[in-house]
This record gives structure tokens, C-alpha cells and sequence, in this order.
């Protein structure tokens, strides 16, 4: 396993997985067998947006689809998000994907 730059814990599912640097917390999620909702990967199309319950990010694209309100409650789109240090998110439509 990559060495984990952060950990990211994914509610109410309980799920943890390593995000190596670099890493957006939805490619760490699907690397590691959870499924997150998403489309577009690329920070538009809000398909991933969740709340995060504790945690920072920044993004890697300079306009990420949130508005300010959101932003400022929290929400985040993990399609884009690079933790900065340990993140949780609250995302109820988490899953382990069947094997
Ligand atoms: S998957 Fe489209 S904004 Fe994240």
C-alpha cells in the first residue's frame, strides 16, 4: 500500500482509507473499494458534492463547482478535494463496491 499522506474517514459507513499525496479523496475512496457518487471527476458537475464533518482541503482546479454558502457550510466536492491532513465526510450513498 502507497504510504498515506492523510487519512480519510467516510460516515455513517465507518470506512477509513489511506490518501496518498497527491491523491483526490474520491480516487482514494475508489483505490481503496468505496464507492462514492460522482460523473464528471473534474470538480463541475456537483455529482460528488457531501458534507465534511471534520477535516480541510484544498482543491486542485481554482473554481470548484461550490458556491460560497456552501463552501462556508462545509460541503465539498472530493473529486478535487486534496486533504490537508485527516478528513471525515458525511456522504449516506457510500458503499463498499461488491467483489
Ligand atoms: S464528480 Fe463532478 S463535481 Fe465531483
Amino acid at each position: 500500500m502507497a504510504d498515506a499522506a492523510a487519512w480519510l474517514t467516510i460516515q455513517p459507513l465507518g470506512a477509513r482509507v489511506p490518501v496518498p499525496a497527491g491523491q483526490s479523496l474520491l480516487e482514494a475512496a475508489l483505490a481503496a473499494g468505496i464507492e462514492l457518487p460522482r460523473s464528471c471527476r473534474n470538480g463541475t458537475c456537483r455529482a460528488c458534492r457531501c458534507q465534511m464533518v471534520s477535516g480541510s482541503v484544498r482543491y486542485r482546479i481554482e473554481w470548484p463547482g461550490l458556491s460560497p454558502d456552501e463552501h462556508e457550510a462545509g460541503e465539498v466536492l472530493p473529486c478535487v478535494a486534496l486533504p490537508q491532513g485527516d478528513v471525515t465526510l458525511n456522504q449516506p450513498l457510500a458503499r463498499r463496491a461488491s467483489t
